[in-house]
């Protein structure tokens, strides 16, 4: 595991942006595993500025988001696939059918899970994933429990996921309870991770991870210390309970 601590979320969001840039000029044709909330918004815009001033071309890539809140329409303002659409692909040169998103409105969810780890398969796999961390442990929708899924399936959203959200909703009442999650093994099957947090309400989380002993699925983010190629990029808050 790599640790890259620095001052702010200024500098993790361009050390990130640096490392994803990098994969996509050495292989056009990679396939990214991206992330939503505000942890990577930052990396998104250096990203973008890449593109306009740069010419960083995403024409080739192909990218596969982590998770969808369950009973969401991608038009829908609060949808990941709305998020993405406005944070990044509506900005740059990605075929937009070339973006995957778990569909939240899919008919058959379980069914559907199973194609999304299939279509990640034969993309040929996940060359770089992305991660946020949950203030709870959580990666991905992976909450803290007695088991964690190993592929892609619907899982119930916990009461403190729902209420750190609900910043999100009009009220915490319309925060989805469900979502599609792309389970702890497809996460691990990426062959780089890249995990990112930022702010003092993550650093316990953070801590929990650098101080991990034994893996827990009441950590779900201890797991990743598993995986051969990651790298954990923080700021000042986020490691300041860790030193
Ligand atoms: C989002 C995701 C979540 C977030 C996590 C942190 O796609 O997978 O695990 O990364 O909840 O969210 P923020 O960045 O909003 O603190």
């Amino acid at each position: 595991m790599k640790l890259i601590v620095e001052k702010n979320y200024d500098c993790i969001s361009k050390i990130a942006a640096e490392l994803i840039a990098n994969e996509i000029r050495k292989n056009p044709n990679v396939v990214l595993g991206l992330a939503t909330g505000s942890t990577p918004i930052g990396t998104y815009k250096e990203l973008i500025r890449m593109h306009k001033e740069e010419g960083l071309d995403f024409s080739n890539v192909r990218s596969f988001n982590l998770d969808e809140y369950l009973g969401l329409e991608g038009n829908n303002p609060n949808s990941y696939r709305f998020f993405m659409n406005e944070n990044l692909f509506n900005h740059i040169n990605i075929d937009i059918n070339n973006t995957f998103v778990p569909d939240g409105k899919a008919s058959e969810p379980r069914e559907y899970c199973k194609l999304y780890d299939k279509k990640i398969e034969d993309a040929g796999g996940i060359d770089i994933q992305i991660l946020g961390l949950g203030e709870n442990g959580h990666i991905a929708f992976n909450e803290p429990d007695d088991s964690l899924s190993i592929g892609t399936s619907i899982v119930d959203l916990t009461e403190e996921t729902i209420k750190v959200n609900s910043r999100f909703f009009d009220s915490p009442e319309e925060v989805p309870k469900k979502a599609i999650t792309m389970g702890i093994g497809s996460i691990l099957k990426a062959r780089k991770i890249i995990l990112l947090a930022n702010g003092e309400r993550k650093a316990e989380a953070i801590r929990n991870i650098l101080k991990c002993e034994r893996i827990s699925t009441q950590n779900p983010a201890s797991f990743i210390l598993l995986h051969h190629d990651v790298t954990i990029i923080v700021d000042e808050e986020a490691y300041s309970k860790s030193k």
